[in-house]
């Protein structure tokens, strides 16, 4: 890492369908920061039959979580690449309180830190909407409300978590593409400055 990185990341939190992927694919092209989706390394590594792949690949197929401890594992090694030094994007990561922890002690490890986590809230029955107009593999109905349940049981206790470490900034995602766009960038430029 060279004197002048800032090697900040920040953290896309919110159920499945509230729009993280969509909108930090955009603002990190836009910000020529790499975007960590764990959920697309994931179902690339299902594609090409790799050893995580066979791991993981039932465990998403039933809208469960993948074990904290393999998560951790693929979320290092990716952010050990030096394209994250300037900065990077986290969706999808992390979704339980155990991987908050393994989220500290693995930026303490490369040399990054957390600048925030913008917590993108829609209505569940848009949620619901949304995956079913999508199709993806794991979006049949009874996937989409097990997703939701995991959600709700596992990942909506980081908002208190990060609420009260003073890292959470919410987001109105139920709006047009554009327009929750624009929100994010007045807040990801505010942290900037
Ligand atoms: P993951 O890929 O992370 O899926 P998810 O959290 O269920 O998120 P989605 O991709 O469904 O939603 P999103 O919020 O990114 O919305 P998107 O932009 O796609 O994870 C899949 C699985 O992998 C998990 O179930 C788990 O098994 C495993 N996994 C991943 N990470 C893990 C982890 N950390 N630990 C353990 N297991 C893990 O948008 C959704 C749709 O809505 C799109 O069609 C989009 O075009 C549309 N849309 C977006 N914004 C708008 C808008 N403003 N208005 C109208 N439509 C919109």
């Amino acid at each position: 890492m060279g004197a002048e990185a800032d090697k900040r990341c920040i953290v896309f939190l919110g159920p499945p369908g509230s729009g993280k992927g969509t909108q930090a694919e955009i603002l990190a092209a836009e910000m020529e920061i790499p975007t960590i989706s764990t959920g697309e390394m994931l179902r690339a590594a299902v594609s090409a039959g790799s050893e995580l792949g066979e791991r993981v690949e039932a465990v998403m197929a039933s809208g469960a979580l993948v074990d904290d401890d393999l998560m951790a594992e693929v979320v290092q090694a990716r952010l050990e690449h030096d394209d994250t030094d300037g900065g990077f994007f986290l969706d999808g990561y992390p979704r339980t309180e155990i991987q908050a922890a393994h989220l500290d002690r693995i930026l303490g490890e490369v040399g990054g830190r957390l600048g925030g986590v913008l917590f993108v809230t829609v209505p569940e029955e848009e949620l619901v909407r949304r995956a079913l107009a999508r199709g993806r593999g794991d979006d049949r109905s009874e996937v989409i409300h097990e997703r939701l349940r995991v959600y709700r049981e596992q990942t909506a206790p980081l908002v208190a978590h990060y609420d009260s470490r003073g890292l959470l900034h919410r987001v109105a995602g139920h709006q047009a593409i554009e327009e929750v766009t624009d929100e994010i960038r007045r807040i990801v430029g505010a942290l900037a400055a």
